[in-house]
């Protein structure tokens, strides 16, 4: 299936059984803005739990926190976002349209031969490393880039736009302050630091790691759920000695690759891109991007971050952020490698990988299937429950069945329709199992299970169900 069809396909699936809808919806919706349906906020949750695991039960020394959202505006003076947090924009006079200028210098040169496309990205690289305005809006007069709406020429200045959104706190106007919604997750991080590490007796190198909402006011959102206004971040801050931090961006780099990996994708599908303009706060950057339908996109950034954070809230809050390294006999502020990885851009992947239109048309008929190969381990449900018929006893054993799983993990019970319609709805949500309870159940305890993704049937003892669906969903 052509790229731009495929996640014209996804958007399509993920309203109908379930996954994704637009934001209120019953509205016309509002933009890059959505909302995880039953199927949906079951999926983001085995994400996010399978993400918490690996970073901290499966890990020595990384504990994890959910800090508020709101922080003191101070917060965002000291990590630089009040000053920085831009991309430069530009308008196009005729339509009134705003464009990030990195993305519509992308968007001209994905039409190019590759040579050329190279050529402009790099130009683009270096003037956006330069903060060069007047050299960007020169790069996009000399190669006649147009708006796609007006189709014109006619452009403003290049700008910055601050992409925070602010709100009030306090309900009497005059007694209010301007806070804002967090941009990311990582602040609520560095302002615990001394907090965790106090009452946790955390010794360097250790990790905090986090899940929780941030909000950006893009101004050009676009691929369904890749670029949001509100989204989920799952961020690590690994605090290290000052000097070792090369050392520990290279091993987290490795780690998060092999975290992919583990997710059962090719890794074609997944490569690195190191950063030539540094966020105000780095000294190494690089992306995993991943091969969306849309083509390689960053999924997640591992940032090299300096002492930048803590050194600014030691400065703007007053309050010392240093650390006693015992086996060293001194005081520092550690350096911090970050994992940052998008919730809902991870989501976006696995459907990706997932989504397929089957044909299983014989000489005989024409048939065809949609069928979600989501890893088992994060599947919505784990295991459908199927009497073949309503009546003669096997609701009931479906049922003891379904007692006996659902403490377990995620069940889904249902009576009606042919086994056919109903197997597919549950290829349709990605549910790796099937268990089909007919007369020979009463006859000698034995199931049909009925496998996803081959679609193989095999006769085999209700009493090994259990099992047999924890071993294919464990990790
Ligand atoms: N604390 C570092 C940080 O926030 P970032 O590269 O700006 O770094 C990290 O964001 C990750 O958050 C990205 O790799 C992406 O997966 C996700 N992300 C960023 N902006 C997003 C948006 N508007 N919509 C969805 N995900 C986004």
């Amino acid at each position: 299936m052509a790229n731009e069809n495929k996640l014209q396909a996804i958007i399509s699936h993920c309203k109908e059984y379930g996954f994704v809808f637009p934001s209120s919806e019953i509205y016309d919706g509002l933009g890059a803005v959505y909302d995880y349906g039953q199927n949906g906020a079951e999926l983001k949750k085995n994400i996010k739990d399978y993400w918490w695991k690996s970073m901290t039960q499966l890990h020595d020394h990384i504990v994890g926190i959910d800090a508020a959202i709101f922080m003191h505006p101070t917060t965002w003076k000291a990590s630089g976002h009040v000053d920085n947090f831009s991309d430069p924009m530009i308008d196009n006079k005729d339509s009134k349209k705003r464009y990030r200028v990195d993305h519509l210098i992308e968007a001209y040169a994905e039409q190019l031969a590759p040579d050329a496309s190279a050529a402009l990205i790099q130009s683009m690289e270096q003037l956006i490393a330069a903060d060069d305005f007047a050299g960007l809006k020169n790069l996009i007069d000399t190669n006649n880039i147009k708006c796609s709406v007006s189709g014109t020429c006619n452009w403003t200045d290049v700008r910055q736009f601050n992409l925070m959104f602010g709100t009030q706190l306090g309900s009497v106007a005059e007694e209010s302050s301007e806070i804002y919604l967090r941009p990311e997750t990582a602040q609520g991080i560095f302002v615990n630091f001394l907090n965790v590490q106090k009452t946790g007796r955390m010794k360097i190198p250790f990790g905090i790691a986090q899940i929780g909402k941030a909000f950006r006011n893009e101004i050009v959102a676009r691929g369904f759920i890749f670029r949001m206004r509100e989204f989920e971040q799952m961020e690590m801050q690994f605090f290290v000695r000052p000097g070792t931090q090369q050392e520990w961006y290279q091993y987290w780099k490795e780690a998060r690759m092999q975290w992919h990996l583990s997710l059962g994708i090719s890794p074609n599908k997944y490569r690195f891109h190191d950063h030539v303009k540094l966020a105000h706060y780095a000294d190494a950057a690089c992306d995993i991007e991943y091969d969306f339908p849309m083509g390689f996109k960053e999924l997640e950034g591992i940032h090299s971050r300096t002492d930048f954070d803590l050194k600014n809230h030691q400065q703007f809050s007053g309050k010392k952020l240093t650390y006693f390294d015992t086996e060293l006999n001194q005081h520092y502020i550690p350096y911090v490698v970050e994992t940052s990885i998008g919730l809902d851009r991870t989501f976006l992947m696995l459907l990706s990988e997932a989504y397929q239109e089957e044909d299983l048309s014989t000489e005989e008929k024409q048939d065809a299937r949609v069928v979600l190969k989501l890893p088992a381990m994060l599947a919505p449900y784990k295991l459908a429950i199927l009497p073949l018929l309503k009546k003669d006893g096997l609701p009931e054993i479906a049922k003891e069945l379904m007692a006996e799983c659902r403490g377990s993990f995620k069940c889904f019970y249902e009576e009606k329709d042919a086994i056919g319609k109903r197997y597919r709805r549950m290829d349709a949500i990605g549910t790796p199992f099937c268990v089909t309870i007919d007369h020979q159940t009463k006859e000698d305890g034995t199931v049909t299970i009925r496998h996803r993704d081959s679609m193989l049937q095999e006769r085999v003892a209700l009493k090994d169900i259990k099992q047999i669906v924890l071993n294919a969903v464990q990790y």
